[in-house]
């Protein structure tokens, strides 16, 4: 049974991953502050360590065998400076390389990166591919793209490097975050029939969740050959911010009506827009897209109609930025 070792396991990506490795047989291991609390089931295959990334001492004491890490603990979202930069240039890009070092050490054989589609920043090129240059416009993406040679630095056929750049990613997890744009959006029109957009023009790409697992299990068990030393786009629709709000409106029409409002913005999240190009995962992996945006805006609803996230609107626990500055973390 191969082990994986999954950094920030307990975040929003992490659980529904941890979940669905352990589906398949795998033994996981959550390394993870759980900042946004536990929301992972226990299972018999399944060891979760409460641990910061920074603390290389604690990482270096883990006892089991780890055949692959994939990394993504990150301090997500800190777009607008909110938080102090320090917190995020630690952990988001000092703590990236003692990091791979300690786990090839360990006998590690692939390391599987988060990095983010939002290193592209800015772009009028209609297929921004994987070989376009990168424009960060915050900390955020500014740390993920350079943090990505330091990985490559690190390959060698024992320790298989990989990098991914993922959209942004939409749908349901058991820890779930209502600070990205689809839920963000989704979740106010469901509850307030009212969705505020700043901006709007602005293109985003986006991926479903279960895509975004999908993608890190095939990673797990694909010929390093076709891999290693590769960044791969990932992402499904891509659509601005205000046909996103439209789509919203559109799939709910028959239900209820939705107002929505477009306010003008200067802030420095809402000028990244850029058209993903995912191409390469489909030609080079054969690796397919399966699931819509129309899915994850569908799939909020019902979790939401269902009674579930009932103080999703005032618990800070939905919104990364806001539970950190509350918990203020250093
Ligand atoms: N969600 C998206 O839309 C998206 C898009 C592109 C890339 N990514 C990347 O994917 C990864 C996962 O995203 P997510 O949405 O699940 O984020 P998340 O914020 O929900 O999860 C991150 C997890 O990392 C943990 N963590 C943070 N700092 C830590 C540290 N120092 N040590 C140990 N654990 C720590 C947090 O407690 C949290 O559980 C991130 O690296 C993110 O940058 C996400």
């Amino acid at each position: 049974m191969k082990s994986i070792l999954i950094t920030g396991g307990a975040g929003y990506v992490g659980t529904l991953l941890t979940d669905q490795l352990l589906q398949k047989n795998y033994k996981v291991l959550v390394y993870d502050t759980f900042w946004f609390g536990d929301f992972i089931s226990n299972h018999k295959n399944l060891i979760k360590i409460k641990g910061d990334i920074r603390d290389i001492n604690k990482i270096s004491e883990i006892k089991e065998n780890i055949d692959v890490a994939i990394h993504l603990a990150c301090i997500s979202n800190d777009n607008t400076f909110e938080l102090n930069p320090k917190l995020s240039e630690e952990i988001n890009y000092n703590s990236f390389s003692p990091l791979l070092k300690i786990l090839k050490q360990k006998g590690v054989k692939r390391f599987i990166n988060a990095s983010s589609s939002s290193v592209y920043g800015f772009s009028d090129n209609p297929n921004v591919t994987e070989e376009h240059p990168l424009l960060p416009l915050t900390l955020y993406n500014k740390f993920k793209g350079m943090c990505e040679p330091i990985l490559f630095e690190n390959h060698s056929s024992d320790f298989v490097c990989i990098n991914v750049r993922p959209a942004t990613v939409c749908g349901c997890s058991p820890r779930m975050r209502f600070d990205l744009s689809v839920n963000i959006l989704t979740h106010l029109a469901t509850k307030k029939k009212e969705i505020t957009v700043f901006g709007g023009k602005q293109m985003r790409p986006n991926l479903h969740i279960k895509d975004m697992c999908n993608f890190y299990e095939y990673l797990i068990e694909a010929d390093p050959e076709l891999v290693g030393m590769e960044t791969f786009n990932i992402s499904d629709e891509n659509i601005s911010i205000e046909n996103i709000a439209l789509k919203i409106k559109n799939i709910f029409f028959e239900k209820f009506n939705i107002d929505i409002n477009i306010k003008k913005t200067e802030s420095e999240d809402d000028k990244r827009s850029y058209h993903l190009n995912s191409n390469k995962i489909k030609e080079k992996l054969n690796f397919n897209i399966k699931y819509k945006v129309d899915d994850a805006i569908l799939d909020i609803y019902s979790v939401l109609q269902s009674g579930q996230h009932k103080d999703s609107l005032d618990n800070d626990i939905y919104y990364n930025i806001k539970t950190l500055k509350k918990l203020n973390i250093t």
